[in-house]
């Protein structure tokens, strides 16, 4: 499988338009989520089905501790095919109060040598009602865990702080009381909105989070974290965060750094959209160790940045990760990675149980 993506079925697809490809990745995705057959299928060709990959995090059980990461399954419709590709979860989103349309286009770019993408996507999506109406109707795979990742609405309208509390508290309020989703992310810092990422500062993420709190939740609240800040000032962010009810920190979100890519000259000239795959994969597994080193358990870290191989993955858990998600590895390696994933994970428990024996 792995020659096949590489060798015929990538180089055809990376001719094409990058949007397209995700867009008919989606279409036949969900098309074959819809029924038994159709999921027997992908299933044979990429379910994980050797020794234990399984993780509880937070009370929640993962068949697999790779989750696909939020911004590729936005309106939720590869939500009942994915766990036939050996991922043990899907982070829905992010999800909007209101319908967002996307930044103009071209807004997704491939730089091939880098291993990355310039997304500038501008949380394109159905907005939370349409997809809690969705999320409803479908059948939710038997062990998958569905997280919804909340991001407020990309117009004008959200750009003051009340505002922007308001829609954020909104969807979040409307998911926890139609009871959808195992967790719930709060996605702070989208380099590519109206604004900027307004909410990675103190005196933002403060009053969000005092709002975010008087919502009846009884699931983990996890919060997407930047990754171009200096240590201190992400750490004063996990200050706040340990004053509220957050279970955890997905590290972290896309890149703003050009200059990191292997091949910078790939990017456009200028500032257009973060940068995902290899270029987050050294600021990520750094914060990573930070968070561990200075919070211990405290919080549950989601690692995520540039996770291409199974070798990257067992580092990103070595540096302190409960959880995995990625959405590029897959993109540039093939759709046979998280299976690959699984393997290692598995093999590690097991080497791991057997030196405690
Ligand atoms: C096309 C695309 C869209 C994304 N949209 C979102 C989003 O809506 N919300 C979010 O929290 N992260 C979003 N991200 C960031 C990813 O969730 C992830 O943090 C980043 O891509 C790094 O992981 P990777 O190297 O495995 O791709 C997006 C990434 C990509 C590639």
């Amino acid at each position: 499988m792995k020659w096949l993506y590489q060798k015929l079925l990538r180089p055809l697809l990376f001719l094409m338009n990058p949007e397209f490809v995700h867009d008919v990745f989606v279409s036949v995705g969900s098309f074959f989520g819809k029924t038994s057959l159709g999921r027997s299928v992908i299933a044979s060709f990429y379910k994980y089905n050797g020794g234990k990959a399984t993780k509880t995090v937070d009370g929640i059980t993962y068949q697999s501790p790779v989750v696909l990461a939020a911004g590729f399954d936005y309106n939720g419709h590869l939500a009942s095919i994915l766990d036939c590709m050996s991922f043990g979860g899907v982070e829905i989103g992010s999800v909007t109060a209101r319908e967002t349309k996307g930044n103009p286009r071209p807004r997704l770019k491939r730089m091939i040598r880098s291993q990355a993408l310039v997304v500038y996507k501008g949380l394109k999506n159905d907005g939370v009602e349409v997809i809690i109406n969705r999320l409803k109707k479908m059948k939710k795979p038997e062990g998958f865990v569905w997280g919804i990742s909340i991001a407020k609405t990309n117009d004008a309208q959200t750009v003051s702080r009340e505002a922007g509390i308001e829609d954020y508290t909104l969807s979040f309020k409307r998911l926890n009381e139609e009871n959808i989703g195992d967790f719930y992310t709060i996605n702070i810092s989208c380099p590519n909105v109206h604004g900027g990422e307004s909410f990675t500062t103190p005196d933002m993420l403060s009053p969000l989070m005092q709002s975010l709190d008087k919502v009846d939740c009884e699931k983990p609240i996890y919060i997407k974290m930047p990754i171009n800040l200096p240590w201190e000032e992400f750490n004063d962010l996990l200050a706040i965060l340990d004053r509220h009810r957050v279970s955890g920190v997905i590290i972290g979100n896309l890149n703003k750094e050009y200059d990191d890519a292997d091949f910078p000259d790939e990017a456009p000239p200028k500032y257009r959209g973060g940068l995902s795959g290899k270029v987050c994969q050294t600021r990520s597994t750094e914060l990573i160790k930070q968070t561990k080193s200075q919070w211990g358990n405290r919080f549950t870290i989601i690692g995520c940045g540039g996770v291409m191989s199974p070798e990257d993955a067992i580092e990103k858990l070595e540096a302190g990760a409960d959880l995995l998600q990625l959405i590029s590895g897959m993109i540039f390696n093939g759709p046979h990675l998280m299976k690959k994933i699984a393997e290692a994970v598995a093999n590690r428990q097991k080497e791991s149980s057997e030196v405690l024996q």
